[in-house]
């Protein structure tokens, strides 16, 4: 008789971005008058980069061709991308990146999911909380917990609780964690980590043995010229950790997916009979047994985020964004409402009014405003209490949803 894998009943509740969209649907349907503003999942809306879009036409037209139709590529991503990116996503910032490094993929939560692939089952995993969801669900599906409490913790990972007292940087577990977690800019958060705080995971982690799993997507909202862009900008980081970037939130890829995650060929973990054991060869054997790479098409409208043109347009799109993220803080603010991120992130976390349930603020939000946010509660016990708003959506709509919220819940 087929099993299945009991891991995934326990997983209490949806993925938090279906499970909002279900309660928005609903909504729509009972509702059908109402103009919803969707600032939940962090989706981006405006057009791809125009350097992008010919890059990418130039290459559809090469696949109509005999001689330059490709079929397979090869499964790390093509030579010519990884180049631009080492040069100018790591060397040109002093990291010590090399392109054989680095892996093209097509998303960076895929890659945060699979890479539990290649480590053992026993590594005591740390996390923060509030933290992005797929860390700890891709560790429930991989048997790597026990059972979820009332909280929705669950037994046998280490959370470490990010709140605006420890201005949403974790400190440093007191037991010994094998695989740590971090996202900065952080998702929710919009928290950045600095030099000195990052420079202290890289020593817990190679005091201890310890990878860290170092999620950089939104590194190209960082407006701050002091906070560090790569993990690979702190001394030791390439013993201890792995890189995961994306274009989704830069370039605008969501829809068209393409992202990367380094592998440095110094990063090493034991194997059961003592031996240390290269990482890159695990990750190019995993990568290379099930994945057959991303399209030649989309990786060269990758490629054109590099060019001169590609540059100027994906700052314009970032900066377009952070200037919605600034409206939203500054809006808030107005009504009273405490905020955090939204300075070098597209993410603003704020405290819900009047000491309402993450929840319940969003059930208001959706029914008095017809607004749409996220639950701080759907990234960890300790978002309660918290909610957050992305910036990912068009002027006109920020600014509508802005007026809701301020004319609703001013103080
Ligand atoms: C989010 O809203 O947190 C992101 O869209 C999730 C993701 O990038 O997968």
């Amino acid at each position: 008789m087929a099993t299945i894998n009991d891991n995934y009943l326990k997983l209490k509740a949806g993925y938090l971005f279906p499970e909002i969209a279900r309660r928005v649907n609903a909504f729509a349907e009972a509702n059908p008058d109402a103009k919803i503003i969707r600032l939940g999942i962090g989706d981006v809306t405006e057009p791809l980069p125009e350097a992008c879009r010919t890059a990418m036409i130039k290459a559809v037209e090469e696949m109509g061709d005999r001689n330059t139709f490709k079929g397979y590529g090869p499964e790390q991503g093509y030579a010519w991308l990884r180049e631009k990116i080492a040069a100018n996503d790591f060397q040109a910032r002093g990291c010590e990146v090399d392109a054989s490094e680095i892996f093209i993929s097509d998303g960076s939560k895929c890659d945060t999911g699979n890479i539990l692939d290649i480590f053992g089952d026993n590594n005591i995993i740390a996390v923060t909380d509030p933290v992005y969801p797929v860390y700890v669900d891709t560790n429930v599906m991989a048997g790597h917990t026990g059972e979820a409490s009332e909280k929705g913790e669950f037994a046998g990972l280490i959370y470490l609780p990010i709140t605006a007292e420890n201005n949403f940087t974790a400190s440093l577990p007191t037991e010994k964690a094998d695989l740590i977690y971090l996202c900065f800019p952080n998702n929710p958060t919009g928290a950045v980590a600095t030099k000195e705080h990052l420079k202290a995971w890289v020593d817990y982690a190679k005091a201890n043995n310890a990878i860290i799993f170092y999620d950089a997507a939104y590194e190209a909202f960082i407006t701050e010229s002091n906070i560090p862009h790569s993990i690979y900008e702190i001394e030791g980081a390439r013993d201890c950790a792995i890189e995961f970037r994306s274009f989704s939130k830069t370039a605008g890829f969501t829809g068209t997916r393409c992202a990367f995650t380094v592998v440095p060929k110094t990063l090493t973990a034991k194997a059961a009979d003592g031996s240390d054991v290269e990482l890159w060869k695990l990750w190019n054997r995993r990568q290379s047994t099930k994945f057959n790479g991303v399209s030649y098409i989309v990786q060269k409208g990758a490629e054109a985020v590099y060019s001169e043109a590609g540059k100027a347009q994906v700052k314009a799109l970032v900066s377009f964004y952070l200037e919605n993220a600034r409206i939203i803080r500054e809006q808030l603010t107005s009504a009273g409402i405490a905020v955090y991120g939204g300075v070098n992130a597209p993410y603003v976390w704020l405290k819900t009014p009047n000491n309402l349930s993450s929840w319940d603020f969003f059930d208001k939000l959706l029914q008095n405003c017809n607004v749409v946010g996220t639950p701080g509660s759907g990234f960890g016990a300790a978002g309660e209490g918290y909610f957050r708003i992305s910036a990912f959506n068009s002027r006109e709509n920020v600014e509508e949803a802005m007026k809701r919220i301020t004319e609703k819940f001013k103080v």
